[in-house]
């Protein structure tokens, strides 16, 4: 049975109604109109769905409600928004990195995470860090040059 459960999202608390082996995907999308996130595979292949959970970056397709508790939720809306991106964003905007898109918002979720432990990250570690990320478009280097364009712009 549907439970009431708050969540603590981009900063503030949200309540949704979903049992607890809910993933966090489907109650951030179709309870919180969090369209950010995307389910791409459904079996955390993929990276689509990557979200931060306590500033780590976690699928959130497998994620279930249960795991998150009291954690802090960040998704890609958490970063900024069209009219007002936040430096990763505007980064892959200024690299035009997206191609369809569906991958990116979590490319940029990831590269936050990886930019917050490693302000100048070299090339591999970037590779590194968005190695579970898939493109099927192939834009991967221009995500990478996006990444860098990031670290060398102020936080
Ligand atoms: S949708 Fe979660 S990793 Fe693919
Ligand atoms: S831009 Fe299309 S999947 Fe990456």
């Amino acid at each position: 049975m549907a439970a009431s459960t708050t969540l603590h999202v981009n900063g503030r608390p949200r309540e949704v109604h979903a049992t607890p082996d809910t993933p966090l995907l489907y109650a951030l999308r179709d309870e919180l109109a969090l369209t950010g996130p995307k389910f791409g595979c459904g079996l955390a292949q993929c990276g689509a769905c990557t979200v931060l959970l306590d500033g780590s970056p976690i699928r959130s397709c497998v994620t279930p409600l249960a795991a998150v508790g009291s954690g802090r939720v960040t998704t890609v809306e958490g970063f900024g928004d069209a009219d007002h991106p936040g430096r990763v964003q505007a980064a892959f905007i200024a690299e035009q990195a997206a191609q369809c898109g569906y991958c990116i918002p979590g490319m940029v979720v990831a590269a936050s995470a990886l930019l917050d432990q490693h302000p100048h990250p070299s090339d591999a570690q970037i590779r590194t860090a968005l190695d579970g990320n898939l493109c099927r478009c192939g834009t991967h280097l221009r995500i990478l040059r996006a990444v860098k364009r990031a670290a060398e712009t102020p936080a």
